[in-house]
């Protein structure tokens, strides 16, 4: 812990010396555009990747990037970032070599973790005659990972939090891409919904999907 508070204290440091005033000025607003979700995994840090200062992203993460209709606190975080903060981008961010998506797709026990990632395998099932086309456990996991990002945008967007927030004309749009870990790029997923360009988000959604 030690090593933290030290490190801690040089990066403040030198982050007010590099643009003075800089902790006041963030303490005193947020105003993120964008409403990050992504997996735990530490590899995976939203601001980092996304290029993103602190105040730039709103985040919320765990295991396997999933939405879940009855996950208070995922639903309180969107909320919080669509209808308070008035995010403009909502994106739901995986990445390859996701060790929940792993789990979904093997038949080993992991514990509770089971119970999480059920609804990857659900989706595994729904898609098994594309998964199995595939030539290694690689490339399944992989496509598995993707098709969860679409999966879990749509969840986003059939939340009635965004059913309203499109209702009243907000513009705000939902994004899904996947993190490479083996080159540090985003991918987009091409899944964008946007309630405003249609009316109705999941149409959209549905042509533009690729
Ligand atoms: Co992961």
């Amino acid at each position: 812990m030690q090593r933290l508070f030290q490190q801690n204290r040089v990066w403040a440091t030198s982050r007010e010396l590099e643009e003075p005033g800089y902790f006041r000025r963030l303490a005193s607003l947020q105003e993120p555009k964008y409403f990050w979700i992504g997996c735990s995994d530490s590899r995976v840090p939203a601001n980092v990747i996304a290029g993103l200062e602190p105040g730039e992203v709103f985040v919320h993460r765990n295991v396997a990037n999933l939405v879940n209709p009855g996950d208070l606190n995922c639903l309180s975080v969107l909320q919080f970032a669509v209808d308070i903060l008035k995010v403009k981008n909502v994106i739901v961010c995986g990445h390859y070599g996701c060790a929940g998506v792993k789990a979904a797709l093997d038949s080993r026990r992991h514990g509770l973790i089971d119970h999480w990632v059920h609804p990857i395998r659900d989706l595994a099932r729904d898609n098994a005659r594309i998964l199995q086309c595939l030539p290694g456990p690689e490339e399944r996991e992989d496509r598995l990972c993707e098709l969860s990002v679409i999966d879990n945008v749509r969840k986003v967007a059939d939340t009635p939090i965004m059913q309203d927030a499109w209702a009243r004309g907000a513009d705000v749009a939902v994004h899904g891409c996947v993190y490479g870990l083996a080159d540090g790029l985003l991918r987009d997923m091409n899944c964008t919904i946007n309630g405003q360009a249609g009316g109705q988000g999941r149409d959209v959604g549905d042509t533009q999907r690729g």
